[in-house]
């Protein structure tokens, strides 16, 4: 998967993006990221990307043409000709808190695409006409940063982890929480009792049935003490999908 990202700090990026499993993704060619300076589009001779809101009020706003050029660049002219460039193997997406939530759904969803275009935001955000060119705005959470780029990073390790090969063991991802709805089960490992606290017998015992039962309950009975919202969408949709 190719991942280009759009940013005014380029020099964020190689911390997060050139150690452990997105390094070793990125050295095995199963992902590749490239990372863009905004202020490469611009024209004047401070590399302006920014300029005062239409209105008043505070802050300011991301301009729309240094977007639109570097869009252009990545991607071919028929990117902001085409509304909403609907290719379906290809997403430029819009890091902003108003985007869809981040889900573990979403990210497997874009680990299917053959390219994501990563717009990272400041500022105020982006003027508006910038969703001319974007298919997703995508939200990591109801809070507010400073800036796209810590958004756009957890977006990519998201994703990197549903490309095929990136996790060593398949059945990671298909064990873990969210994957069927759940929180996952509770996890141990050596030593079997630190500090008077036990490992639950039942792991210790070879029963494969009995520890795959005992970690069933462990996750329903953490996702009910933690995420109830969780168990009450999972219920509704099993109901809507009986009705
Ligand atoms: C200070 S924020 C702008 C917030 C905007 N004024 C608002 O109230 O919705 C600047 C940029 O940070 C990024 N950002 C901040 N919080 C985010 C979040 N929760 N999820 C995704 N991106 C976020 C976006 O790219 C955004 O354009």
């Amino acid at each position: 998967m190719q991942i280009d990202v759009v940013t005014i700090f380029p020099g964020m990026f190689p911390g997060a993006l050139g150690c452990s499993i997105l390094k070793r993704a990125q050295q095995a060619g199963r992902l590749r990221v490239t990372v863009h300076d905004l202020r490469d589009y611009t024209h004047d001779k401070r590399r302006t990307v920014d300029d005062r809101p239409y209105g008043g009020g505070p802050g300011m706003v991301m301009r729309v043409e240094p977007i639109f050029e570097a869009v252009e660049a990545i991607l071919g002219a028929e990117a902001t000709t085409q509304h909403r460039n609907g290719a379906r193997t290809q997403q430029t997406i819009l890091m902003s808190p108003q985007g869809q939530p981040l889900t573990s759904a979403l990210a497997r969803r874009l680990a299917g695409m053959d390219r994501l275009l990563i717009l990272c935001g400041h500022y105020e955000g982006v003027d508006e006409r910038v969703k001319r060119v974007v298919n997703l705005s995508v939200s990591i959470g109801d809070y507010v940063l400073t800036g796209g780029e810590l958004p756009a990073m957890v977006l990519i390790d998201s994703v990197a982890r549903f490309l095929p090969g990136v996790i060593g063991h398949a059945q990671a991802t298909a064990e873990e929480s969210f994957a069927d709805g759940l929180l996952e089960y509770p996890h141990y490992t050596r030593p079997k009792v630190f500090r008077e606290m036990a490992v639950p017998k039942v792991l210790l015992s070879g029963d494969h049935e009995a520890i795959g039962t005992w970690r069933k309950l462990q996750a329903m009975a953490k996702t009910l003490a933690s995420r109830p919202d969780l168990v009450t969408a999972s219920v509704r949709n099993e109901q809507q999908r009986g009705s």
